[in-house]
């Protein structure tokens, strides 16, 4: 029987479901897999909470040193969060040749390029599978199982927050505001949200994500971030009328050198296996030149789901005598010979307010036709006073000849706001 001792650093809602699993699933997991993983060392600053749980007093600790010095202790899991102290005390764990399992997305996408050369320098294993779409084991599939393929599309609903926050609005017909207020109050969305609104969270997993599955650096300031928080209730309703529902998309493609990497809303048929993803849910679409596709569908976040991918990590790096590292150059900057766009092809829904009176409709799709954009859809609705609102479907376009078109179109004497610009699948 394999004996593993491990330390966790930070007992918050994931450590403390990571605690639970390998004290209340030992028996099992010992039986299972031939590994007996024991909970030597939880590092925290609250005593009380570690104690709370049950942890005996002679394991709490305060220090990085305590668990760096332990040469019982196997594995460091990190479950603090943010890039500081915590990548100071992986460094150190590393350095004492212990491996680290961590659910940190914002320090992987961030530093994953200074961490892994000090794994690799000491034979430590890095494993993150629980930092990417919690439960769902998505980096586990695209290293371990598609393997054979190159993997050419990525789609996915990687953020909980914002879907619960969409669906809300779509099958309640609530503002974003009040969508937002209860996905606070249910503890899905902090006190400030904006890493889950704004993108921020999505854009990190994205990164990640689309570097494991094209084999390339992609690092997260070059992934096209835009988050939800100017999606009204208008937006969701012209979605419902047009055959489509607005989901947070993370988007990643790999087209021989040329790589895109976006998160955006965008609408998505209704008939679209993302669309029927509802709630707090996450799913990720995979497609592979051999396998075709692969969808992986589950909770993304939570004590128990990213708890789960934890010791699924600490069980899967006990059972390796050697680990493997990234089989790309991996940095902060993308490879040589990669083109990371930042140009887009896609259809747009586009919404304006407009005077509403003869000539303004040609002269609205006279500049989108100059730019080559093709109208596949039009809906005008009723006129508020003078005014009606507009909507238009493109066609395939660029996304750089849309946007230039719509700030001409802004100018129009007759034309009062775009109101909307979201991205089609
Ligand atoms: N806040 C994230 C979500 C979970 O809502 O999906 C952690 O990444």
């Amino acid at each position: 029987m394999r004996k593993v001792n491990v330390a966790i650093m930070g007992l918050g809602t994931v450590g403390g479901g990571t605690y639970d699993i390998l004290t209340e699933n030992h028996e099992h997991i010992k039986r299972t897999q031939g590994v007996d993983v024991r909970v030597r060392r939880v590092l925290d600053r609250d005593r009380e909470r570690v104690l709370g749980k049950g942890v005996p007093a002679e394991a709490f600790c305060e220090s990085i040193d305590d668990i760096a010095a332990d040469k019982e202790i196997d594995i460091v899991i990190e479950t603090m969060g943010g890039v500081e102290p915590a990548k100071t005390f992986i460094i150190k764990a590393l350095e004492s040749g212990k491996s680290v399992v961590t659910a940190n997305k914002e320090l992987i996408s961030k530093c994953w390029y200074e961490l892994e050369p000090v794994a690799k320098a000491h034979g430590a294993g890095l494993y993150f599978e629980a930092s990417c779409v919690g439960g769902v084991p998505v980096i586990r599939t695209l290293t371990e199982s598609m393997q054979a393929n190159r993997v050419c599309e990525l789609y996915g609903i990687i953020n909980g927050t914002t879907n619960y926050i969409l669906t809300k609005m779509t099958e309640d017909g609530i503002s974003y505001e009040n969508a937002l207020r209860e996905a606070q109050q249910l503890g899905y969305a902090e006190f400030n949200p904006s890493a889950d609104v704004d993108g921020y969270d999505a854009m990190y997993k994205l990164s990640i994500l689309s570097s494991l599955a094209f084999h390339t650096s992609i690092p997260y300031e070059s992934v096209y971030r835009e988050g939800i928080s100017r999606i009204t209730a208008e937006d969701i309703k012209s979605a419902k009328e047009l055959g489509y529902v607005i989901k947070l998309l993370a988007i990643g493609r790999r087209d021989g050198n040329r790589v895109e990497a976006r998160v955006h809303p965008t609408f998505v048929p209704q008939d679209h296996p993302l669309a029927g993803v509802r709630g707090s849910f996450n799913a990720v679409l995979l497609t592979g030149d051999y396998v075709d596709d692969i969808m992986l569908y589950g909770r993304g976040a939570g004590a128990r789901p990213t708890g789960s991918a934890i010791v699924s990590d600490v069980i899967f790096c006990a059972k390796r005598k050697t680990h493997d590292y990234t089989d790309f150059g991996i940095s902060n900057k993308a490879d040589a010979g990669i083109e990371l766009a930042t140009d887009f092809s896609s259809k747009y829904y586009i919404s304006l307010t407009a005077c509403d009176r003869a000539g303004v409709l040609a002269s609205v799709a006279k500049i989108l036709g100059d730019y080559g954009v093709s109208i596949g859809t039009i809906l005008q609705k009723g006129s508020v006073g003078e005014h009606a609102s507009i909507e238009f479907l493109t066609h395939t376009a660029s996304e750089k000849a849309v946007t230039e078109a719509l700030s001409k179109i802004e100018k129009l004497a007759p034309v009062r706001s775009i109101d909307s610009f979201i991205r089609c699948l």
